[in-house]
């Protein structure tokens, strides 16, 4: 993880998140201890739970455990590592990362959104004291617009999932190595003539599409939004409702961070052998709970994979019971990860930085909010101001951070080409909506 290291190398002295008390809720593998350990050298004191029951590590929840200053999975996972997986535990543990004696959290980042929306249902008084929310993924940021349309939400916040090098890394590389890892591991397909859907051409769906395509499948999409239906339509695939190719799929993939995208109604059409598996953050999006009926059996066949048999004898097989299939199946490379990790590391050491004045800025924008528009919320205004000039130049740093890695040298602006691009040589070198 080269980029975080070196921000850790950079930062270390100034101690930039020195009274910063984290309340963290992500993957839980080795390389979020990295993570860790990075916000605790830089000064903050934290406590982590894990945002996904089947993308946790338990060698590394174990160890975090037994360092001192994660303290948030000390019971179950300790007690039975590899045991806990079930949805009573995930929420026990969220909840023991929030709630401390003698320990006041005032600082959340989260991924999905859970401990920021357990913390604000269950604990608002702390909620309040919160300082600013630090958030992964689309899916969580959804849910804070949610919340911030509806007025509940107080507390500053910030979208990692906005930062270029996020997407760019996370969501589009990323996947685009890891679909293909995960469905190997879990079922041994062999790709070359399959018939895959992709529901979602985002971010996500585009990563998984370029590599299914590269190994010879055919690839269809399945879209709501007509400029990500017509990139997918110039990009050559078949833009297609799921009905209507439903009966033929040999692979069925979601990254829509949507709801209920393939129901029952789609599955039970499914032919023998097909494979149902989700690469969005929740678990919504495959309708796994109307598989859960008298009529049909479920057999785990290993780990993640479970075939689901029909009452004639079909089979489905479905992995990680519709929960994101490459962090359940297999792992992220340690560098997609250092990338992200650097935007969310930078962008609290900005933050802290930052924060009393943004705090200044929120306050008196909500007495504008109450006297002129109460839809009108303060995280519109961060995330449309404040908050992209932070990304910008976070971006470029955090993609600074990495270039050495690949012995890459950057062209530098002479003074005349800067004044002639109206850009100063150190940059931002793209306007903000540029992506
Ligand atoms: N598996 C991973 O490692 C990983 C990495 C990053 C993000 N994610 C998650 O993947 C999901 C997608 O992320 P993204 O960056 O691609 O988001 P995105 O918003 O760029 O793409 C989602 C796409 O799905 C489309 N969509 C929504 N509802 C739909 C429906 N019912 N049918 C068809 N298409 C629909 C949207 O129009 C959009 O184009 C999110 O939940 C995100 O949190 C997963």
């Amino acid at each position: 993880m080269p980029g975080i290291m070196a921000l850790r190398k950079r930062a270390v002295d100034d101690k930039p998140l020195k009274g910063a008390k984290i309340v963290g809720c992500t993957h839980i593998n080795a390389q979020t201890a990295v993570l860790i350990e990075t916000l605790v050298e830089l000064g903050a004191s934290v406590r982590w739970s894990a945002c996904n029951i089947f993308s946790t590590q338990n060698e590394v929840a174990c160890s975090f455990g037994r360092s001192l200053f994660v303290i948030a999975l000390d019971n179950p996972f300790l007690s039975s590592p590899g045991v806990v997986k079930s949805e009573e535990d995930f929420w026990w543990c969220i909840d023991k990362s929030i709630n401390a004696e003698n320990w006041q959290p005032n600082m959340i980042l989260d991924d999905g959104g859970d401990a920021t929306h357990l913390m604000l249902k269950k604990y608002s008084a702390m909620f309040k004291m919160i300082k600013g929310i630090c958030e992964e993924s689309v899916t969580g940021v959804h849910r804070l617009y949610q919340l911030s349309k509806a007025g509940k939400l107080t507390v500053p916040a910030m979208n990692v999932n906005d930062s270029v090098t996020k997407t760019m890394f996370d969501n589009l590389y990323s996947c685009r190595e890891s679909i293909i890892d995960s469905l190997k591991r879990a079922t041994d397909v062999m790709f070359g003539g399959k018939q895959v859907v992709v529901c979602g051409y985002g971010e996500v769906g585009k990563g998984c599409c370029q590599a299914l395509k590269g190994l010879g499948c055919t690839v269809y999409i399945t879209e709501v939004d007509p400029i990500c239906a017509l990139q997918a339509c110039m990009d050559g695939y078949r833009v297609i409702k799921l009905s209507e190719v439903i009966r033929q799929v040999d692979i069925l993939i979601t990254a829509t961070g949507n709801k209920n995208v393939v129901t029952r109604e789609h599955m039970d059409k499914m032919k023998n052998g097909a494979i149902v598996c989700n690469m969005g953050h929740s678990n919504t999006e495959i309708d796994v709970n109307s598989l859960r009926t008298p009529d049909l059996t479920w057999e785990k066949v290993r780990s993640q994979v479970d075939h689901i048999l029909w009452p004639d004898g079909k089979r489905i097989i479905l992995l990680a019971e519709g929960r994101l299939v490459n962090l359940s199946c297999s792992s992220v490379p340690s560098f997609v990860v250092s990338i992200t990790s650097c935007s969310q590391g930078t962008i609290f050491k900005l933050f802290s930085f930052l924060l009393s004045s943004l705090r200044r800025a929120y306050d008196n924008f909500k007495v504008f909010i109450s006297a002129k528009a109460r839809n009108t919320t303060l995280t519109t205004m961060f995330y449309g101001t404040y908050y992209k000039v932070i990304i910008s130049i976070s971006d470029e740093y955090v993609a600074s951070l990495h270039l050495p890695t690949f012995d890459a040298h950057l062209t530098e602006l002479t003074d005349d080409q800067a004044k002639y691009l109206g850009l100063t040589k150190a940059g931002p070198f793209k306007p903000n909506y540029y992506r």
